[in-house]
């Protein structure tokens, strides 16, 4: 290892325990693991750890829904994870799990060390409790109509509609989503870290450059927002580790999730006995440690975690690297769109290196939204990786092979060229290590074009007709192979697989970032096999169609019992009618509502309808659709509504409902 190498931690957020890695969550994984591969290629320590986080209240209900206890099904959904990262190649040096003993020690040393400093306080709280599950309910299992629009089956902590916030207090008619019923309010014993004593320190360690500027920005909204206190306790029934000295509050799940990347580190360190917490954590480690993280959980890991490390006397990360979500051909994921793609159905039908290279080249630093559009994936996979980076290689291996045995030349035929490859590296890596990664693979496609057109000059394909021209095909494949060589190297990091294809071939050993400087030259190649298929339009055809159709048997398999039923008389008291589109429009400053005039059996309404996603105004004049007539009219912000349009819709997608042709405006439903 070079004297200068670095000795770096680095983590990914730690996946919950009751659902399975879709290409959404993959964004965050292979782009870590692009930068956990290069630190190592420049000779760096680079420990990368993960873990399932296993705890809170969600995984207790699906473990209760699926009738096993939670540890089980920790222990199931921990195995699947694993197999979906190894399937697209993110290398952890280890992945444990939160519910591990090894947590459960770091969590009480860091509470008890927090108590000493006087971080921790304690007083009541209300909060909405189900009488019939007997459980206090978390704000997003408490649903009702908005306070501030009216909108129906809002969550308890914010509404989709009109993006208001509030408490579960707030709702109007709130409902457990557990039982049904309407919740009541408990006093309840809870426990308090005191965020706000940090504040000073936290702003310094922002300042000294930890994240990107867009989160910097983020940050400074919430400092002037003020720091609160943090809830870390929750009540009985809860899948967590106990407060000491309790005899039923936990620890709320966000306390010990990322306690889990110490534990996951604790645990390689004991089973390997490479370097552990004390040599990462140490207030003065002169070690490295950064987080890949998601935009919305950067609040628990720019403010909570670092206050608490530091309230610990542990030392703060060194960086917190923040992205942004995947979008699938310029929409949010959806199952019926069949772009809700889980890991397991993209490996059953694509090579995942095309997934890394993809993502490669959408990542950068910020904060930014990455779009896989599904067309653009197919064609410039197939133009990049196989038109031009593996087609060098192609192009030159048949000579070597063929008419020299696989023995390269003894030199370089453009050895400015060569130079000049290598010298790209210094800016190449510099964007990796920004993470820019779609700077640094513009760069090395621009090599690869450089590198055909060398080819195309040289035409080995002529010369190899002419026998006296042998040793010029000897030496321009030559070049071409050693320009290939530059180029894997680096690519390495995105391209796992193929690289390990590739270093067979070239029979060099490992290709280590210093390595490219120096050609190989007199060495004899092996056979070269073909590196990396063409994406294949159907199988991307194949995988959506998958998608689709395990979701509409989900749908149709959800023979749930209705829990309430109501009369028929109850039924009839809604005044449904078919009414016509006379105009639609945005409604300015409303993310979601579409302001609809319709005409009812002669008279004009205006309804406020939350179908702006799906919808574009201008297709909806002169259509039909159904209406709730008699619906109290309802003030919201952005004005009255008179009435409710209806539409299916599963949280992703929406559709309105519209009677069958010939049906008339004002026609009551029945
Ligand atoms: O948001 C999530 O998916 C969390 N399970 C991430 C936890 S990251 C770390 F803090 F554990
Ligand atoms: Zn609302």
């Amino acid at each position: 290892m070079a004297s200068d190498s670095r000795q770096i931690l680095v983590t990914s957020a730690l996946p919950y325990a009751n659902n399975s890695i879709h290409i959404g969550h993959l964004v965050e994984y292979i782009q870590t693991d692009i930068w956990v591969r290069f630190q190592r290629q420049r000779g760096h320590r680079c420990t990368y750890v993960c873990a399932s986080d296993a705890h809170g209240t969600p995984v207790m209900l699906r473990a209760r829904e699926l009738n096993v206890e939670p540890e089980a099904l920790v222990d199931a959904i921990r195995a699947e994870h694993q197999r979906d990262f190894a399937g697209f190649g993110v290398a952890f040096d280890n992945y444990y799990t939160t519910h591990s003993p090894e947590n459960e020690y770091f969590v009480q040393q860091i509470y008890s060390r927090l108590r000493e400093g006087n971080y921790i306080t304690q007083r009541s709280i209300r909060q909405a409790y189900d009488e019939q599950a007997k459980m206090f309910l978390p704000d997003r299992f408490v649903r009702g109509n908005c306070p501030r629009c009216g909108a129906d089956d809002q969550y308890g902590d914010s509404c989709d509609v009109c993006g208001s916030t509030y408490s579960p207090g707030d709702l109007v008619n709130p409902r457990s989503v557990l039982s049904g019923a309407a919740p009541v309010e408990r006093e309840s014993e809870h426990y308090f870290f005191t965020l706000g004593a940090f504040e000073a320190s936290l702003r310094d360690w922002i300042g000294s450059g930890v994240v990107d500027t867009g989160v910097a920005k983020k940050l400074d909204e919430w400092f002037q927002a003020g720091l609160q206190d943090w809830d870390i306790s929750r009540d009985a029934p809860y899948f967590g580790f106990r407060i000491p000295d309790t005899e039923d509050k936990y620890f709320y799940v966000w306390l010990d999730a990322p306690v889990g990347y110490l534990a996951s580190l604790k645990n390689l360190a004991d089973e390997t006995g490479q370097p552990g917490v004390e040599h990462f954590f140490a207030p003065d480690s002169p070690t490295e440690v950064y987080h890949f993280i998601g935009k919305d959980i950067a609040y628990f890991h720019t403010l909570f975690w670092p206050a608490v490390l530091e309230g610990a006397g542990f030392r703060k990360p060194t960086g917190v690297f923040v992205h942004g979500f995947l979008t699938v051909n310029g929409e949010k994921m959806s199952k019926s769109r069949g772009s809700f793609i889980p890991a397991a159905t993209y490996l059953a039908h694509l090579n995942p290196e095309y997934l890394r290279y993809y993502y490669a080249c959408k990542l950068g630093p910020g904060l930014d939204d990455l779009d896989l559009n599904l067309e653009d994936f197919v064609s410039r996979t197939n133009a990049d990786l196989v038109g031009k980076f593996v087609n060098i290689a192609s192009r030159c291996a048949g000579f070597i092979q063929r008419g020299f045995d696989g023995q390269l030349a003894s030199e370089l035929d453009d050895a400015d060229l060569y130079a000049h490859f290598v010298a790209e590296g210094d800016s190449i890596a510099t964007h990796y290590e920004q993470r820019e990664y779609g700077k640094a693979m513009r760069e090395i496609m621009a090599l690869a074009d450089r590198a055909n057109q060398y080819i195309d000059e040289h035409k080995p394909w002529v010369l190899a007709k002419d026998p006296d021209q042998a040793a010029r095909v000897q030496s321009v494949c030559t070049q071409g192979i050693n320009l290939f060589r530059v180029l894997l190297a680096y690519l390495k990091p995105v391209l796992p697989v193929l690289t390990e294809k590739a270093e067979a071939f070239l029979a060099a050993g490992e290709l280590d970032w210093g390595a490219r400087v120096t050609p190989l030259l007199d060495h004899r190649v092996q056979t070269f096999e073909p590196l990396l298929q063409r994406v294949d339009e159907k199988a991307v055809t194949a995988m959506v169609e998958a998608v689709r159709e395990s979701a509409s048997a989900a749908s149709a398999n959800d023979d749930t019992p209705a829990e309430e039923t109501i009369s028929i008389d109850d039924f009839l008291q809604v005044d449904l009618r078919v009414a016509t589109v006379v105009t639609a429009e945005r409604v300015e400053g409303a993310d979601k509502l579409l302001r609809l005039t319709l005409d009812v059996g002669g008279r004009e309404r205006q309804v406020l309808s939350g179908i702006r996603a799906a919808y574009d105004p201008a297709a909806l004049a002169g259509r039909q659709v159904i209406v709730v007539a008699n619906l109290a009219p309802r003030k919201m912000r952005f004005g009255i509504s008179e009435g409710m349009v209806l539409a299916a819709g599963d949280g992703d997608d929406i559709f309105l409902l519209a009677p069958d042709s010939g049906a008339r405006s004002g026609m009551r439903v029945t």
